[in-house]
């Protein structure tokens, strides 16, 4: 399949977890409280995107489909939007947009501020994810998009600070991103090039 065509694949397959948020939140499936598993569930597919976008890579050297490369700026997209629903979705159901509240949790709550600089991390990278951005940015491009790392890292901290359920999805999260790290280490330097 040419290049093009799996671009327009991966776009549908990150909005199918929405989709599915979407209809359990419609069909009053989110339990007890449904405003906190909203906020659960969107941080829980802003962190399998964001691994699902590391993992094209990998995935398209070990699987030899070369195609796949093009998911990790669908995915990371995704990411992305996902982590900003779930940031609109903890500042308007949680906290109604209060400023004392906000002021609190973003000065007094340090796995909020983890999970702020994860945020902040990922803008440069939509931003620039255009490929007239990649063109014009050159190596600068390739040195800047590395922030993935330290947001992920981020992410996965935030994760293991906000869980209520165990730490057994932690490690699946930790084990997946050590996974993702040794490959890196192992097949060089050119990881996040195209
Ligand atoms: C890259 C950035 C982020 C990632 C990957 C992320 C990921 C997650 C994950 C996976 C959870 C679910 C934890 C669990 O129950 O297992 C979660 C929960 C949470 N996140 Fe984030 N998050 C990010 C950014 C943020 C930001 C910017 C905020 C707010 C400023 C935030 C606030 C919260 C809160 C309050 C919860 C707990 C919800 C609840 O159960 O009450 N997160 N996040």
């Amino acid at each position: 399949m040419k290049s093009k065509h799996w671009t327009w694949v991966g776009w549908p397959l990150g909005a199918l977890p929405l989709a599915w948020i979407t209809m359990q939140a419609a069909g009053g499936q989110l339990g007890p409280d449904p405003a906190e598993t909203l906020v659960e569930l969107l941080g829980w597919w802003s962190l399998v995107m964001l691994l699902a976008c590391l993992t094209m890579r990998p995935a398209a050297q070990l699987l030899k489909v070369p195609g796949l490369v093009i998911w990790r700026r669908t995915f990371g997209l995704w990411a992305f939007g996902y982590v900003c629903m779930h940031f609109l979705a903890w500042a308007t159901l949680l906290l109604g947009w209060d400023p004392s509240f906000l002021g609190e949790e973003l000065t007094k709550r340090p796995y909020i501020i983890i999970g702020m600089l994860a945020w902040l991390a990922l803008w440069p990278l939509a931003l620039t994810s255009t490929r007239q951005s990649r063109r014009r940015l050159g190596r600068k491009w390739v040195k800047l998009h590395r922030l993935i790392f330290p947001a992920v890292l981020l992410g996965v901290v935030h994760q293991s600070w906000v869980q209520k359920s165990g730490y057994g999805e932690t490690l699946i999260f930790v084990s997946v991103l050590l996974i993702l790290l040794l490959y890196r280490i192992l097949h060089g330097r050119n990881m996040i090039r195209k």
